[in-house]
C-alpha cells in the first residue's frame, strides 16, 4: 500500500485552477517534497490531502483511506504543521501539547508520557513550562511538529516547515525531520520553496509550478538528467558580455544578476577557453569564474524559463518578496 496516492486531483477557486490534475505517488516511509514558488498550489494540495478543503475533482487516498469518503479514518492518520503559526502564545509549550491531544482522544494515561516523548524528540523538555510568547521562531516550529505527533500519525505533512527561520534552526529542523523518519518510519509530505532544503532532505521531489507538476524524481537523478555545468562568472560588463553571448549562441542559458552571470553550458571545460576569448575580444575584463554542477534552481530554471531561488546568505526574505527577487531575468 501506498502511504499516498492521488488521481488528478484539481482545485480551482472560481476562474483560478489552484492545483491542476495533480498525480502522485508516495511510499511508506519516504520523505517527499513538494518544492515550488510561492502561489504553485503546493498549500492548496496539502489542505485536501488534511481534509481541510474539498477537492473540484480528482481523488485522493492516504493510508488506503479516501479522503472523501473516509475522512475522519484519514485525520487520524495525519499529522499536521501548517504554513502559518497555530499555537497559542498564551499557554506554555505543555498546555499547548495537552490541548491538542484532547482533540485527538489520546487516551488520558498515556498522554503525559508520550507528550514527554515528542518533546525530547525537539529538545523542549526543558522549556515545556514557559509561556509560548518567550519562544524564539524556531523553538514554535518545533514545538508545533512535536504537537503534530502526538496521536503518532503514519504520514505527516509539514507546510514550509522552515519558512523564515534563519538557517541554523533550519538545520535543526531538518535533522529532527531525519530523526523522526529514521526512528518512526513515518511518511512525510514536506512542501518548500527552499531549493537546499528540497535537496538536502527529500528522498523524492516534485517541482511544481503554476498548479502543475513539471518534474517528479530524486534530487539527484533531477539535476544528473540536467546534465551539464554552470559557470559563474564577474565581470566588467556583465549586461554587454550576456548580450553578445546571446547573440553569439556561445551558451545554452543565461541567468543573468547584478553581481554576477549564471551560464549553463554541457561542457564546462570546453566551453571555458572560448568564453574568456570571447570575453577579451569585445573588451570585456573578468573578475572572477567558478565552475559548479547544476543544482535544483538550474532545474526548475530549465523547465519554467524562471529562477526559484530564494535570497542568498542569511538576509531572510520573506516569501513573496524572494520570489520576486528570483524573477530577475
Ligand atoms: N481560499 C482561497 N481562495 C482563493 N484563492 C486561493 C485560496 N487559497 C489559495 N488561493 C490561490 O491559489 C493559488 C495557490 O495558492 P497556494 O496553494 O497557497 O500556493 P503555495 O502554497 O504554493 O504558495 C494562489 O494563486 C492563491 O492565491
Ligand atoms: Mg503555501
Amino acid at each position: 500500500m501506498k502511504a499516498i496516492e492521488t488521481f488528478n486531483l484539481t482545485k480551482n477557486f472560481g476562474n483560478l485552477t489552484a492545483v491542476d490534475e495533480v498525480s502522485l505517488e508516495v511510499d511508506q516511509g519516504e520523505i517527499f517534497g513538494l518544492l515550488g514558488p510561492n502561489g504553485a498550489g503546493k498549500s492548496t494540495f496539502i489542505s485536501m490531502l488534511c481534509t481541510i478543503s474539498n477537492p473540484t475533482s480528482g481523488s485522493a487516498k492516504i493510508e488506503g483511506y479516501d479522503i472523501k469518503n473516509e475522512a475522519s479514518d484519514v485525520r487520524r492518520s495525519i499529522g499536521i504543521v501548517f504554513q502559518d503559526p497555530s499555537i497559542d502564545d498564551r499557554l506554555t509549550g505543555r498546555e499547548n501539547m495537552e490541548l491538542h491531544a484532547d482533540l485527538y482522544d489520546v487516551p488520558r494515561d498515556v498522554m503525559h508520557s508520550r507528550i514527554d516523548e515528542v518533546l525530547h524528540l525537539v529538545e523542549l523538555e526543558d522549556r515545556a513550562s514557559s509561556f509560548v510568547n518567550t519562544y524564539s521562531g524556531g523553538m514554535r516550529r518545533r514545538l508545533e511538529i512535536a504537537r503534530s505527533l502526538i496521536h503518532y500519525p503514519k504520514v505527516l505533512f509539514l507546510d514550509e516547515p522552515t519558512l523564515g527561520l534563519d538557517p541554523q534552526s533550519r538545520e535543526h529542523i531538518w535533522n529532527y525531520i531525519r530523526d523522526l523518519k529514521r526512528r518512526e518510519n513515518i511518511t512525510i509530505m514536506l512542501t518548500t520553496h527552499y531549493m537546499e532544503e528540497a535537496d538536502k532532505l527529500c528522498d523524492r521531489i516534485a517541482i511544481i509550478d503554476q498548479s502543475k507538476i513539471i518534474a517528479l524524481d530524486t534530487p539527484q537523478r533531477l539535476k544528473d538528467e540536467l546534465g551539464g555545468e554552470t559557470i559563474i562568472i564577474e565581470t566588467s560588463d556583465n549586461d554587454l558580455l550576456s548580450s553578445k553571448l546571446e547573440e553569439a549562441k556561445l551558451v545554452d542559458n543565461i541567468l543573468k544578476s547584478e553581481a554576477e552571470l549564471n551560464l549553463r553550458v554541457k561542457n564546462a571545460h570546453k566551453s571555458l577557453a572560448r568564453i574568456v576569448e570571447f570575453a577579451v575580444s569585445i573588451d570585456v575584463y573578468i573578475d572572477n569564474i567558478t565552475i559548479r554542477e547544476p543544482d535544483l534552481n538550474d532545474v526548475f530554471m530549465h523547465y519554467t524559463g524562471r529562477e526559484i531561488r530564494e535570497g542568498g546568505g542569511s538576509k531572510e526574505l520573506s516569501g513573496m518578496a524572494a520570489v520576486m527577487r528570483g524573477r530577475i531575468k
